[in-house]
């Protein structure tokens, strides 16, 4: 539901690794829909400011079940606990957006933690909501009725309609007003921001974008007509996530990395973030280099697990080029010499095969007919930062402009504000599904099912017929009656015995 024209829009980005949230005041917006604010700085809890506009998407719970809290602070917090007996009962949730990408949803599914243990999945959605909706709270500079906000919650596009409403009911059990709750589709969201962005947009152009892809063509009157029924696949920052654990059983191996997993998370959610800040440097470069510390506890698994050294372990797997790794324990300190250095081909490597996923994905939505005319593609959301997968897709998509917006990861946020504002920027969709009602009528001969066939008052009806609405892929107008039908209840006399 949305309040009809809100004083203040906020939306809430829960995303699979970075989560934030930005809003506009209604004066705003009417003087520039762009003019959007959104929270630049998260505290990590240790008196320690992280400049960045959306914070971990990770959950920490204490021994009693409670909300600890959120994000930095719940990643920086987590590794600080003493070990062992605390450790085990606290639990930590990241990246738990991807369980809603399964088909069976329900409010009764189960979440694991980092250390195994298990949590109702629903809450620590709500948990999430609530803390981006709470830290909103506290930095507004203005009093704001609470009647006021319309609340816009981002979903991919892709999920079913059960985990849109698992979504929404996380919303509602976090405390946000049902009434003046909205819920945006992200690759909508962001070809909303980029329209708005595209100020001098022709009306002719068309653009799509993101991993969970849309296309739209821009209308004369300045909305968006869906094209093509959003699509994607999870090719994204997380998949390359996965190829660096891959290198790292293969350099380490299967079972040094299980054993490392399972005894030493924190250390393992230090190397991780080291992975996430040289990710974010590989670009097409082959000289490039890229260093990572490796941690004491590392060292021990592997030495315990493996009868060679890890330079011969390196050699045997075919790595030597492109991996140094040097574990060496010193009588001073025992961690000072465990570095790796990775070479840029092989940091490419590890980027290459979403990259591809991704440009095939774009290439068979070109070829389609309906998508005939694509003058701009826009890639948004942080994955699209990257400079290699910038690059490949320039090489790839000669014939169009590629763009990358300045906020890109912020587009999805930005343009679920514009849509909390004006619901109506989506002026056609296409029906993701076909709507109708099972009715009966007048059996017509040769037409109908003999089987179907009744007698209801001495007339011969036909039972089971589907009286379509509006049917798959059909164009939809935005607030829009397209059909009306006429239905009559039927009357039974019901005997009772
Ligand atoms: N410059 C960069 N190069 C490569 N990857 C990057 C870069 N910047 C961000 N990323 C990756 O982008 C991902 C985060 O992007 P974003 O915040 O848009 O995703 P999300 O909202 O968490 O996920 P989703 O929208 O798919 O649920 C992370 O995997 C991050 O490592
Ligand atoms: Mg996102």
């Amino acid at each position: 539901m949305a309040l009809s024209k809100p004083l203040l829009v906020v939306a809430i980005d829960i995303g699979t690794t970075y989560s934030g949230y930005a809003f506009s005041f209604q004066h705003e917006f009417l003087a520039d829909k762009l003019k959007i604010t959104t929270n630049k700085v998260w505290s990590d809890g240790d008196n320690h400011l992280q400049t960045s506009y959306k914070t971990p998407t990770s959950v920490l719970i204490d021994p009693d079940g409670h909300f600890h809290s959120f994000g930095y602070e719940a990643e920086t917090k987590y590794p600080q606990l003493p070990k062992n007996k605390e450790e085990k009962d606290w639990l930590l949730f990241r990246r738990f957006k991807m369980i809603l990408y399964k088909s069976e949803i329900s409010e009764t599914m189960k979440l694991e933690s980092v250390s195994g243990q298990r949590f109702n999945a629903l809450s620590v959605f709500a948990m999430s909501v609530q803390y981006l909706k709470e830290h909103f709270s506290r930095s507004l500079q203005q009093q704001v009725a609470d009647s006021e906000i319309q609340y816009v919650l981002t979903v991919p596009a892709m999920w079913d309609e059960n985990a849109k409403q698992f979504m929404r009911k996380a919303a509602l059990q976090s405390g946000m007003p049902g009434d003046q709750l909205t819920i945006a589709l992200e690759p909508e969201a962001a070809s909303i921001f980029c329209q708005a962005l595209l100020a001098n947009g022709r009306s002719d152009d068309k653009f799509c974008g993101t991993v969970d892809t849309t296309v739209h063509e821009v209308m004369s009157s300045g909305h968006l007509k869906e094209l093509h029924k959003a699509s994607g696949g999870g090719w994204g920052g997380t998949q390359v996530d996965d190829q660096f654990t891959d290198l790292l059983v293969k350099i380490f191996t299967v079972k040094a990395m299980k054993e490392f997993g399972k005894h030493h998370k924190s250390d393992w959610l230090e190397l991780e973030k080291e992975f996430e800040i040289n990710k974010r440097r590989i670009s097409s470069n082959d000289e490039q280099k890229f260093s990572f510390r490796l941690p004491a506890s590392l060292h021990e698994t592997f030495s315990f697990q493996s009868k060679c050294s890890l330079e011969d372990q390196v050699a045997e797997s075919g790595l030597s080029r492109d991996v140094r790794a040097a574990l060496k324990l010193t009588t001073s300190s025992p961690i000072c010499c465990d570095k790796m250095r990775i070479s840029g081909k092989a940091m490419q490597g590890l980027m290459k095969p979403t990259i591809h996923n991704i440009i095939t994905h774009v290439e068979t939505l070109m070829a389609d007919p309906k998508c005939r005319g694509i003058s701009h593609i826009l890639l948004v959301g942080g994955f699209s930062e990257s400079p290699l997968l910038q690059e490949e897709f320039r090489k790839t998509f000669r014939s169009v402009t590629v763009v990358t917006p300045l906020d890109a990861v912020l587009s999805v946020m930005k343009g679920a504000v514009i849509f909390g504002h004006q619901p109506g920027a989506i002026g056609i969709r296409l029906a993701a599904f076909t709507y109708g009602i099972r009715s009966l009528s007048t059996f017509v001969d040769g037409e109908h099912d003999p089987d179907k066939l009744i007698m209801i008052e001495g007339e011969r009806m036909c039972e089971g017929i589907f009286n379509r609405f509006v049917s798959v892929d059909e164009e939809v107008p935005y607030g829009m009656e397209t059909n009306e039908h006429t239905f009559n209840p039927i009357l039974f006399n019901l005997i009772l015995f």
